[in-house]
């Protein structure tokens, strides 16, 4: 099984930035645990500051034999509707993850624009977010291998 961990504008900055809020481990310590907790799982990692660049990588999930995503889309996630258009041409499952509970924060940030074509959210618990996901995914993908995002 594989898949894309992706990652988005300001992620890079995680640990370091507003740690209050977002935890105080690195991007690359969130991905390395991800593959200790998930070693039958094989992970790309991938994070940009640019919106078309994401749009690219998630062009490509298909081409590239992933079967699923883990994207931390950052600020992109509430007003990104290029992110979510790429999103929805795709049929390979996304899960929508993030670290900090969106929901009780600025108003701006309760929206997102790629929910509707995510095949679920995980938001507010750190790291344990991507972990949630991982495992969510995973399960489901171990069950039916040609998940897709619109199928139950
Ligand atoms: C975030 C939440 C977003 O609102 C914010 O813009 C981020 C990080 C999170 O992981 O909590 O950059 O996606």
């Amino acid at each position: 099984m594989k898949l894309l961990a992706a990652n988005g504008p300001n992620l890079n900055l995680t640990g370091l930035r507003e740690p209050q809020i977002y935890g105080s481990d690195t991007l690359a310590m969130i991905n390395s645990e991800l593959m200790n907790r998930f070693p039958d799982v094989t992970f790309e990692f991938f994070q940009t500051n640019s919106e078309g660049e994401l749009v690219d990588k998630i062009q490509s999930v298909e081409r590239d034999g992933f079967d699923g995503v883990i994207l931390n889309a950052g600020a992109l996630s509430h007003y990104s509707y290029a992110l979510r258009d790429a999103i929805a041409a795709i049929k390979k499952p996304v899960v929508e993850v993030h670290l900090s509970q969106v929901f009780a924060r600025e108003e701006f940030r309760r929206k997102s624009a790629i929910s509707e074509v995510c095949k679920g959210t995980v938001t507010g618990f750190g790291k344990f977010s991507y972990f949630a996901a991982a495992f969510a995914l995973s399960e489901l993908l171990l069950k039916d291998p040609d998940l897709r995002r619109d199928k139950k």
